[in-house]
């Protein structure tokens, strides 16, 4: 078991009606000016908007509003929310929504005590120093990024989707009301649930040796989702199922996950999946980041498991009961890509893409994917197998 740091300093305000304890809990921790950040509207649509504005002026917090942020978030908006956090001075940036939002609002409370531009900190030139709180009222539940260290960016004039990764930007506080994520698209549910998943897996093939208990935590969140999944696109308004997949998708992703199975210093997981999926919508920013890891990562997975089969054997038995059926290399070869079959099937049964082709993708694309991947994570990247540019393209092409 490899040593760590885990620090998750997020306070969880989970349950029915949270919403509207918004107000409270920010006034508790002595906030008084909230900039609050939504996106495209469907917060307008189901009222969670009004509540929160309500909830912030019953505790007395003044607000200022960045709507608009759009799926895939771009360094504009960011900009623009700098903007309104240093005129009203803001003590919280506030994000009303899923990762898109979220992510846009650990941007801006990074820039907002920044001289120069938001990019910067994307662009690797400028390390973040005392950052804006962020809070969280959390709508879908995908990204994690309600505890999650990280903030991705997109930058349509340079044609990149970058992340950062830092302790600083992890939110304060989080609430957690499954109840608002009963408005949910499908498509949206069930990308939610693919990514869930998929922050599981950057971790469990980190190509570290593996830790009983952390191994345990995620088979286990592993297997919830996926009894959760079915559920809600059955019946929306199953509280519980949505509650299960909400917490799910946080603990996912504040780095329980991966404890004692990252190198100090470096990342928690492996992570090329996303990397490779980054590059998808940062081409087209109309693809949803859950449908294009339903096809990158078992098209990642079938292109590396050789360089640790025992792990793919591992997760084959956890998850899916799938063991090989005599002890020798081919039965545990067919017992591998059974496993891989089974998730992506799986991910498809939720009503998510199998090739890239139905992304809307074409081969001629797959060029234009590489050099946003180079300048993100250099010639080499990935921890279970160190992947080329050639191995890059191949997992494309293998997708189409
Ligand atoms: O824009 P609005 O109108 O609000 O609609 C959103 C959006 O179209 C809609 N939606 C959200 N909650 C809803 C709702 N519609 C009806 N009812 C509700 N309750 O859903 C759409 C998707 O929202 P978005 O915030 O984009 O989804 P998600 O949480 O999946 O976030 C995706 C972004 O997070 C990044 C992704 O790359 C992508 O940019 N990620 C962030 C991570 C992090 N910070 O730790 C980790 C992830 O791996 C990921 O990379
Ligand atoms: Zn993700």
């Amino acid at each position: 078991m490899n040593d760590f740091t885990f620090y998750s300093p997020t306070r969880f305000v989970f349950g029915r009606g949270a919403v509207d304890r918004v107000g409270r809990e920010l006034a508790a921790d002595g906030r008084r000016r909230a900039l609050i950040v939504y996106g495209r509207g469907s917060v307008a649509r189901t009222g969670t908007l009004q509540r929160v504005r309500s909830s912030l002026a019953a505790a007395g917090i003044e607000a200022a509003e960045l709507g608009g942020v759009r799926p895939n978030p771009e360094i504009g908006s960011v900009r623009q929310g700098v903007r309104i956090a240093r005129e009203m001075r803001s003590d919280i940036i506030l994000a009303l929504g899923g990762g898109s939002a979220i992510d846009a609002a650990k941007a801006i409370a990074l820039a907002t005590p920044y001289e120069g531009d938001a990019w910067d900190f994307f662009a690797k030139r400028a390390q973040p120093a005392a950052p804006l709180p962020v809070a969280v009222v959390l709508t879908i539940p995908a990204s994690g990024s309600e505890a999650s260290n990280s903030s991705v960016v997109s930058n349509d004039a340079e044609h990149l989707k970058s992340g950062i990764n830092t302790d600083l930007i992890r939110p304060v506080c989080a609430i957690m009301d499954p109840e608002l994520t009963f408005t949910l698209p499908p498509y949206q549910t069930a990308a939610g649930v693919c990514d869930m998943i998929c922050h599981v897996m950057e971790r469990f093939f980190s190509g570290e040796p593996a830790v009983t208990v952390t191994d345990g935590i995620g088979c286990s969140l592993i297997r919830s989702a996926i009894q959760m999944g079915p559920r809600v696109m059955a019946d929306p308004l199953d509280y519980d199922a949505r509650a299960n997949l909400m917490w799910i998708s946080t603990l996912a992703h504040n780095g329980l996950a991966g404890l004692g199975m990252g190198v100090a210093g470096k990342r928690d997981g492996d992570w090329s999946a996303h990397a490779l999926e980054h590059e998808l919508s940062a081409l087209d920013t109309s693809i949803t980041h859950g449908a294009g890891l339903a096809v990158i990562f078992p098209a990642w997975m079938r292109h590396v498991w050789s360089a640790h089969p025992e792990r793919f054997l591992t997760f084959g038995k956890e998850i899916f009961d799938i063991e090989p059926v005599e002890e020798n290399p081919l039965a545990a070869k067919d017992a591998i890509e059974c496993s891989i079959d089974e998730l992506q099937n799986f991910f498809v049964s939720l009503g998510m893409p199998r090739t890239l082709a139905e992304l809307g993708l074409v081969e001629d694309d797959i060029e234009l994917l590489l050099p946003g991947l180079l300048a993100n994570r250099g010639e080499r990247f990935g921890t279970f197998m160190s992947l080329t540019l050639d191995d890059a393209r191949s997992i494309y092409l293998s997708a189409l």
